[in-house]
């Protein structure tokens, strides 16, 4: 099963039926939204709302590892990431797609791995260790190709056939927020091959690997980052640019299910 996790704007799949919503616990506690699973196209398609329903959570407080966890367990395989950025690269345009090819991780304070050595996982009430995980492991997964390059071929027809703007290739840069950058620390990922910047790309990707899930990112340019324009940035901004997209999205989304 696909599973798409919607960022800022992106809060359901309008017009999608609703087969089911799952309230699902996991040992990283509950995911930021229910698992809503619904039929786009004739296909079965877990949504999760990355901010939960009414944006209740800022990009450095998302329960990464219980929104990862409750994909894996209820089935999906493949996940998708829809997200807005800040674009750094001056060839991107707000309203452009950027199709994720790596990242860089700038971020601070946040749990990042299922591994996490001798201190064992354990459901709540149950006295094995949570299924997936043997106990005590130390693991050091490979991201020299983090972003499946399976689902970016199916993205890149997809938006080739909807004839949408967008870029085969960018460097995501991971910041911790909940702040936007300064002109400053644009400027520094701009030299360090940064493409793009967001906050919650990671460290989504590497817990999807870690899970062996296929992992894609498809992100939309919301804004010129911080010094770019000159402009002051504002979260509105944002959610107001991904709210235009809106259908756009959805048919991007019905199309990268069916193919
Ligand atoms: N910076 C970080 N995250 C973002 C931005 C930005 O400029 N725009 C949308 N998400």
């Amino acid at each position: 099963m696909i599973g798409i996790i919607g960022g800022s704007g992106i809060y359901n799949i309008e017009g999608a039926r609703i087969i089911k919503e799952i309230n699902i616990s996991t040992p990283f506690g509950k995911p930021s939204s229910p698992v809503v699973i619904m039929d786009i196209e004739g296909r079965e398609v877990a949504f999760l709302s990355r901010h939960g329903r009414g944006h209740i959570y800022p990009p450095h407080l998302v329960p990464y590892r219980a929104n990862l966890w409750a994909f894996r367990e209820i089935g999906v395989s493949r996940v998708l990431s829809l997200s807005a950025v800040g674009g750094i690269n001056r060839k991107l345009q707000p309203g452009d797609y950027v199709v994720i090819s790596d990242f860089i991780d700038l971020t601070k304070n946040r749990k990042s791995t299922f591994y996490e050595g001798i201190r064992s996982i354990r459901v709540e009430g149950e006295d094995k260790p949570a299924k997936l995980l043997r106990e005590g492991k130390v693991v050091h997964i490979d991201v020299s190709e983090a972003y499946c390059p399976q689902m970016k071929t199916v993205l890149y027809k997809v938006l080739e056939d909807l004839n949408l703007p967008f870029h085969a290739e960018g460097i995501y840069a991971c910041t911790e927020g909940p702040r936007f950058e300064t002109p400053a620390e644009i400027r520094a990922i701009e030299k360090l091959g940064g493409d793009v910047v967001g906050m919650t790309g990671y460290p989504e990707v590497v817990l999807a690997r870690e899970l062996t899930m296929c992992y894609a990112s498809l992100c939309v340019v919301a804004n010129p980052a911080a010094g770019i324009s000159g402009k002051r940035l504002t979260s509105q901004e944002v959610i107001e640019l991904m709210k235009s997209k809106d259908q756009e999205i959805k048919l991007l989304i019905k199309r990268f299910v069916s193919e």
